[in-house]
């Protein structure tokens, strides 16, 4: 499984050999920490790292032809825009693009919304109602969250890539149809085989073309050149011209980003919100994460009076924080051994939550 793993794995990330044309105009600069210009759009994406450019690679290989692609990446990374992007880069631009989160809808609609039904075929179909396969014909349907979908489902989905015809819930006669199907998923598709989640033989048929999107801590290049975009979006709206402070940079560049791109937009439009013209992305994320210690700059400052457990637990979280959850590091600031700060670690969360169940914590590495 290990090998089958890494050959998906190599497989799903490989560049083409094609160079990257970026397709629009880049944004403007304006008084951001380092140049946006570096960073290309391409389609609905942005990113300047080689990941990022390979991910464009792959997607302009791919576009093209009529192949299903499966994408893969951790919650966040931008699966939706990959696929967005490969409707808008092929030949079935102009015509629908329909998307379907088949982890959102209860396992009894799935069906009739997939495929759709006739009037009177169950309880409350009181009119004919065509299912997301025929919306998109001629098109695109992006069905996220795949594994989500229920099993005898996946059977029906796989019949219908195979012989390109489906069949209304309530009808009898097969309809022929014209769909280029990408899915996503936020799993390792192989691990969610291996849970029987994914059918194996829909794994296959779905993954023509695996494309991984890679996660924000391995781009990091891109973290900064990110945030510059999206704060200078949202000066553009408001009309106004905030900036980062240095220690929002050096926490940027640091902290390991679980939600990735959108974890970091929201950061980013939280801490806009939040400031008259300096914005502090740290204070920001550590007073989410870390109620009721409030950091100020590399400060974490406690209220007189505090429980000695409580301020111990607020400068750990602060440090992992500031380390980027690397447990290895923060022990070292902390001047106490790895096996030390696991244990302080055990301790915090085995200890009733406290402040209405607001005791969290970043997630870590090591
Ligand atoms: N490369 C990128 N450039 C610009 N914005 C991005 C990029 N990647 C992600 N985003 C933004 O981050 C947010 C999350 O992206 P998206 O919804 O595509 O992620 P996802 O992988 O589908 O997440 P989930 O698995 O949770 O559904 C969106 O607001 C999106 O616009
Ligand atoms: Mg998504």
């Amino acid at each position: 499984m290990t090998e089958r793993l890494n050959a998906y794995n190599q497989l799903s990330t490989a560049a083409g050999n094609q160079r990257v044309v970026p397709r629009r105009t880049p944004p403007r600069n304006s008084r951001l920490l380092s140049p946006t210009h570096l960073l290309t759009r391409f389609g609905d994406l942005y990113g300047a790292s080689v990941p990022m450019q390979q991910l464009f690679k792959l997607i302009e290989r791919v576009a093209p032809t009529h192949a299903n692609v499966l994408i893969s990446g951790e919650s966040g990374t931008g699966k939706e825009l990959v696929a967005s992007t490969i409707h808008q880069m092929s030949g079935r631009l102009g015509k629908p693009y329909v998307a379907l989160n088949c982890g959102g809808i209860s396992p009894q609609l799935i069906e009739a919304e997939l495929f759709g039904h006739e009037r009177g075929s169950f309880t409350g179909a009181i009119r004919m109602h065509k299912g997301c396969f025929e919306r998109a014909d001629g098109g695109t349907l992006f069905l996220d969250e795949v594994t989500e979908m229920p099993m005898e489902m996946q059977v029906k989905l796989l019949r219908v890539l195979e012989t390109g015809g489906l069949c209304r819930v309530g009808g009898d006669g097969e309809m022929p149809v014209d769909v280029r199907v990408i899915a996503a998923t936020n799993r390792n598709p192989l691990e969610a085989i291996e849970k029987n989640l994914l059918r194996s033989d829909l794994f296959y048929r779905l993954s023509v073309f695996p494309i991984a999107v890679p996660a924000l801590r391995e781009r990091k290049e891109d973290i900064e050149l990110l945030a510059n975009l999206f704060l200078g979006n949202l000066n553009k709206q408001a009309c106004t011209a905030k900036i980062f402070s240095r220690i929002s940079r050096r926490f940027m560049n640091e902290y390991h980003w679980p939600g990735n791109v959108r974890e970091l937009k929201n950061l980013v439009h939280r801490a806009f919100i939040l400031a008259d013209k300096e914005m502090d992305v740290t204070t920001v994320a550590m007073s989410a994460k870390l109620v009721p210690a409030v950091t100020n700059g590399d400060c974490v400052i406690l209220p007189v009076g505090s429980k000695l457990a409580d301020a111990e637990q607020q400068l750990i979280f602060a440090t992992l924080g500031h380390c980027g959850g690397n447990k290895t590091r923060a022990a070292e600031l902390l001047g106490v051994s790895l096996k030390t700060l696991y244990n302080r670690l055990n301790d915090n969360d085995n200890r009733p939550a406290e402040n209405g169940g607001a005791r969290t914590k970043p997630s870590t590495s090591n």
